[in-house]
């Protein structure tokens, strides 16, 4: 009985050995430890031994088990982690080779030559100030000294939204332009004033390479006592060379909006050829850049302020067309459309 249990464990201890995956092991473990397994048949045969044998053989039939157990473990760690050292050497892995880096946005043309318009205002002393691009008709024309039944709601197509309707301030339109942010400026802060607006705008329009029916806008509005057109001409003088980095000269010409008297064209020196006359200016050595005057009376009595006492200037720009400029991008639409070829090479 002795020998055959030695003899037994020395087998199961070999067999265990040449096992080399977690399923034959399984087998092992049955072969000998299962429900009708070989050293199981002998451990339920000790109750039936002679007083004599039983203490004994029960032990070393003990000491067996353990043994053969204690190998079992032992066994299935070691294949364990050859199958994992196995499953890791399939993986090659070359840390030398650079990673993939991600794709990461960039700020758009737009925003970057807004970004710039806002430092060099915000250096001047000018608050950023925005408005609801959906907007009352109120806001958009009447308060700005544009009556329903004035022609000049003609000079701007605008689209209206038909279901909102404010009893006050009529209408809803999309803005067809940030002056609407003049009067409400002037309402909430009062005067004095120094703010700039920069804005989406819309207009009801056919697109070409120079229309879309959506644009950017920059509003400009000071108002103080004693403001007089020479400051606004020092303003954007100084406002145009930070931009492009050199010394440009601006002139005034005559123009007309409702909203200010007097109104005026401000065209600026072609930062191309220096006013010598190029493609961009059209050969007269300046460009065209926005309007602007003094504010209206009336528009400064919508915004609750005394006329008597104050008076201010106030400008739009199309920021889309400065961009454009900028960039020397000849169609207006591939600002908005979304196409990421042409948005890569800014
Ligand atoms: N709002 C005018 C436009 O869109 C521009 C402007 C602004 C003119 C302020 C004068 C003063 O054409």
């Amino acid at each position: 009985m002795d020998k055959m249990l030695q003899s037994l464990e020395k087998q199961a201890l070999e067999e265990i050995s040449k096992a080399k995956s977690i399923s034959a092991l399984k087998e092992v473990e049955v072969e000998y430890l299962g429900r009708k397994g070989k050293l199981t048949n002998i451990l339920r045969g000790v109750k039936d031994l002679s007083a004599k044998d039983k203490p004994r053989i029960g032990k070393l039939s003990n000491e067996v088990k353990n043994n053969i157990d204690k190998r079992f473990t032992e066994r299935r760690e070691e294949i364990e982690e050859q199958e994992l050292k196995h499953e890791l050497s399939k993986e090659f892995f070359d840390t030398s080779i650079p990673g993939i880096s991600p794709p990461i946005g960039h700020i758009h043309p737009l925003s970057q030559v807004q970004e710039e318009v806002e430092r060099i205002f915000n250096q001047m002393g000018f608050a950023i100030m925005d408005g609801p691009e959906a907007e009352s008709e109120y806001y958009n024309f009447e308060g700005l000294n544009i009556p329903a039944d004035h022609p000049a709601r003609d000079m701007q197509d605008t689209f209206f939204i038909k279901d909102k309707e404010d009893e006050k301030h009529g209408r809803f339109v999309l803005r067809t332009h940030t002056s609407p942010v003049q009067v409400r400026t002037m309402e909430k802060y009062g005067a004095p004033l120094r703010v700039i607006v920069p804005g989406r705008t819309f207009r009801y329009e056919a697109t070409d390479a120079s229309h879309d029916t959506t644009f950017y806008q920059v509003e400009g509005l000071l108002i103080d006592k004693n403001i007089s057109l020479s400051h606004l001409k020092g303003i954007m003088a100084e406002f145009l060379s930070r931009l492009f980095e050199k010394d440009v000269n601006v002139r005034f010409r005559p123009g007309y909006f409702p909203f200010v008297e007097p109104g005026l064209e401000l065209d600026f020196s072609c930062f191309m050829c220096q006013g010598d006359g190029c493609r961009l200016c059209k050969h007269t050595g300046w460009i065209e850049f926005m309007g602007a005057g003094m504010v209206h009376p009336n528009v400064l009595k919508a915004g609750g302020l005394n006329s008597d006492e104050y008076q201010g200037w106030a400008f739009g720009f199309g920021l889309t067309r400065l961009v454009m400029m900028k960039y020397g991008i000849n169609d207006i639409r591939l600002l908005t459309n979304g196409d990421l070829q042409f948005i890569k090479q800014f």
